[in-house]
């Protein structure tokens, strides 16, 4: 197939476009790479052993969309595009709706144009809220604590209604837990352009010394040591469900909302001592108060991705962790 990645040199979408590159498939990466750059289309070229195209270009432009669509005769359409960082999505409401929001209109007015009927949509366990029980299945009830966890609620809404109103519609929504770790090459990894946000890449940049230690967010919670757990999924593993969730739309249509996590939870001490272990590099640590609108303790019920996927994430956390230092420091010795 044909396939169209928006937001395709971002860290999910990357590692996603090698999974469906060896699976096959021919991937058009679209991208404004606000938080992502062009390098990473030649280091995915070289992973690949040929030449990925990519598209410079911003999901609000439906003129520009449409006739990607058409040119590139694209089959199915992957849409990681889109602002992720939760504390901007409180100040920027406006931005977040605009980017998260707005660009899946735009994207599927330019599908219903195109005819084109599949698309598989990057969501987030944080469509949950706070977990009513644990492990957090399909059809645990959905509420947002931020307009970024908002968004893609809103989003998911939109593509239950696009897929009731014709039956011609394929539509995966793809509920991440916590996406880490890298690809084996250490070539692509999760490289944002600001300061991180996100628990692991922080992590790695403690290890490397460009921040001298890491501020846990609370170390009070009810948990076996205080600090929060989350289900960390290898980032591979994931881009394996992406490939899967496009078999699983040949053979069935609708709406389907699929979580994509291991089934485990870790806490921040256990990832932190886990990453020492990977990296021999100490990691001091600073326990300070919670970050608002955390929860306690996030992890998947994964079995429905194992039933209709077929899909298992399969790496462990030392893999993980490995696979993240490595790019870590790959990264530190180009720059
Ligand atoms: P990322 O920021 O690395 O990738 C997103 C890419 O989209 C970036 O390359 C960015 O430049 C691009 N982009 C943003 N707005 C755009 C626009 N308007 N037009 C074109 N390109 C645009 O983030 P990621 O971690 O790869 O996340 C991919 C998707 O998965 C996002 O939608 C995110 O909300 C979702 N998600 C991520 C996580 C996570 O922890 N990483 C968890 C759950 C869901
Ligand atoms: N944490 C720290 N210090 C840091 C960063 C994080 O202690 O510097 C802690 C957090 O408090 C939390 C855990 O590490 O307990 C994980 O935090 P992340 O920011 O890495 O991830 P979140 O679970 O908060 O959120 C992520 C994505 C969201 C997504 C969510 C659900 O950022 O976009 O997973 O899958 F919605």
């Amino acid at each position: 197939m044909n396939i169209l990645l928006t937001g395709g040199t971002g860290y999910i979408g990357s590692h996603t476009a090698i999974e469906l590159t060896n699976a096959g498939h021919h991937v058009l990466l679209f991208d404004n790479l606000s938080n992502s750059a062009e390098k990473v289309v030649e280091r995915l070229s070289q992973i690949a052993g040929k030449n990925l195209t990519f598209v410079y270009g911003d999901v609000r432009e439906a003129e520009k969309i449409r006739k990607i669509l058409q040119q590139y005769q694209i089959d199915a359409v992957i849409h990681f595009a889109g602002l992720k960082a939760v504390a901007d999505s409180v100040k920027a409401p406006v931005e977040y709706y605009a980017n998260n929001v707005q660009g899946t209109i735009n994207l599927l007015e330019a599908m219903q144009l195109a005819d084109i009927k599949t698309l598989v949509f990057s969501s987030s366990a944080t469509v949950y809220g706070e977990p009513d029980y644990l492990p957090i299945d399909e059809s645990h009830p959905t509420s947002a604590v931020n307009p970024y966890g908002r968004s893609k609620l809103h989003i998911e809404e939109m593509l239950k209604d696009v897929a009731s109103s014709d039956s011609e519609w394929r539509i995966a929504c793809l509920r991440y837990f916590n996406p880490v770790g890298a690809h084996q090459s250490g070539l692509i990894g999760e490289s944002p352009n600001d300061t991180p946000n996100n628990l692991m890449p922080f992590l790695a940049r403690v290890a490397t010394g460009a921040y001298p230690e890491l501020k846990v967010f609370g170390n009070d919670y009810p948990t076996s040591d205080g600090t929060g757990v989350r289900d960390y999924i290898h980032v591979m593993d994931l881009a394996e469900g992406h490939v899967a969730a496009l078999e699983y739309l040949k053979e069935h249509r609708g709406w389907h909302a699929i979580n994509l996590g291991t089934g485990r939870g870790y806490s921040v001490l256990e990832l932190v001592h886990a990453f020492e272990a990977a990296s021999g590099q100490n990691i001091p640590v600073k326990f300070i108060s919670r970050r608002q609108g955390d929860v306690a303790i996030c992890y998947a019920d994964s079995s429905k991705a194992a039933a209709e996927l077929n899909w298992r994430a399969r790496r462990d956390l030392a893999d993980m962790c490995m696979s993240a230092w490595l790019f870590q420091k790959k990264t530190d010795s180009e720059s």
